[in-house]
C-alpha cells in the first residue's frame, strides 16, 4: 500500500513536470468520445475482419499482455512483441527484417505508438498481406493533446501519434479505410492493388500536434462500429461474385 501510494505520487509529480515543459503544445479542443459507453472493441473488430477474409493467418505486432490475442479466433496466430506476449520476441523492425514465413490475411498493429514507426509497420505489414487481406492500426482516436503527446506526458489512455498516417491513408488512391470509432480508434485499412503506395507525408506532418487532427478531423471517414462491419461485408460480397 505504502509502496502503491509512493509510486503513484513519483508519477503524479513526473507528469506535472511534463505538462509543464511541453505546456506550449496545450490544446483546449476535445474529441468527445467516451469509449468505455461502446459495445464493440478490438476484440470484436479483429475477429469480424477475420470472418470477412479469405484465410485464417493473424498477424500482431505489440502484444502486451495477450488480451487481445488470446482472444482472436484464427487458426494460426504470430504476435511479435520485445517485451512480452505473442510468440516472437523482437521489436517489429528486427522481426520483418528476418520473417521469412506465410504471408497473413489480417494484422494489428499496436506496437510502439510513434507515427516513423506506425507508418514503417503498416509498409511492412502489406508486404506481407494475402490479396483480400485487412489491417487493422490500433490508438488512432486520441481524445486530448494529453493523450496525443509524443514524447508521452501521461501514463494513462496514451494513444501517441499514430493518427498521423491516416492522412497518408486519405491521400492514397490504392486503398479503402476506415476509422472505426471505438475502442481509441481502429484504422482498418483494405489494400486495392497488390503493393499499395502509401504517400509519405513526414516532411508536413511530422512536426504537427493534436491541434491538427482536431482541426482536420471532418476530412476523416470516421463510422461506428456497424457502418465499418456492412463496409467490409461489401467487400466480402465483391469477392465471391
Ligand atoms: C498497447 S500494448 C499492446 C496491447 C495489445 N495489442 C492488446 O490489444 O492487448 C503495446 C505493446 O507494444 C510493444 N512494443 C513496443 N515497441 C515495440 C516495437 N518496436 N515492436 C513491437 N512491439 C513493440 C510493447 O512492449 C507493448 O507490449
Amino acid at each position: 500500500m505504502r509502496i502503491n501510494k509512493k509510486f503513484n505520487i513519483k508519477t503524479v509529480v513526473k507528469e506535472v513536470l511534463l505538462r509543464n515543459r511541453y505546456g506550449k503544445f496545450r490544446y483546449s479542443g476535445k474529441l468527445d468520445y467516451d469509449w468505455s459507453t461502446m459495445n464493440y472493441d478490438r476484440k470484436a473488430m479483429v475477429n469480424r475482419l477475420l470472418a470477412a477474409a479469405a484465410g485464417s493467418d493473424y498477424l500482431e505486432i505489440g502484444c502486451a499482455g495477450n488480451d487481445l490475442f488470446d482472444a482472436v479466433m484464427a487458426s494460426r496466430k504470430v504476435g511479435v512483441d520485445p517485451v512480452w506476449g505473442g510468440t516472437h520476441r523482437l521489436t517489429s523492425d528486427a522481426f520483418f527484417a528476418s520473417w521469412r514465413g506465410h504471408e497473413f490475411d489480417v494484422a494489428f498493429i499496436d506496437g510502439l505508438h510513434h507515427y516513423p514507426q506506425v507508418r514503417r509497420d503498416l509498409d511492412n505489414v502489406l508486404r506481407w498481406l494475402r490479396p483480400g487481406g485487412w489491417v487493422a492500426i490500433h490508438d488512432m482516436l486520441p481524445r486530448d493533446w494529453l493523450e496525443e503527446h509524443v514524447p508521452q506526458i501521461q501514463s494513462r489512455g496514451w494513444t501517441g501519434d499514430g493518427w498521423k498516417v491516416a492522412f497518408e491513408l486519405l491521400a492514397s488512391a490504392d486503398v479503402e479505410f476506415r476509422v472505426v470509432a471505438i475502442d481509441h480508434g481502429i484504422v482498418v485499412v483494405r489494400p486495392l492493388v497488390e503493393r499499395p503506395a502509401i504517400p509519405d507525408l513526414d516532411a508536413s506532418l511530422a512536426a504537427e500536434r493534436f491541434a491538427y487532427l482536431h482541426r482536420n478531423f471532418a476530412l476523416l471517414p470516421v463510422v461506428g462500429y456497424h457502418e465499418a462491419s456492412a463496409w467490409i461485408a461489401s467487400h466480402r460480397a465483391e469477392r465471391g461474385a
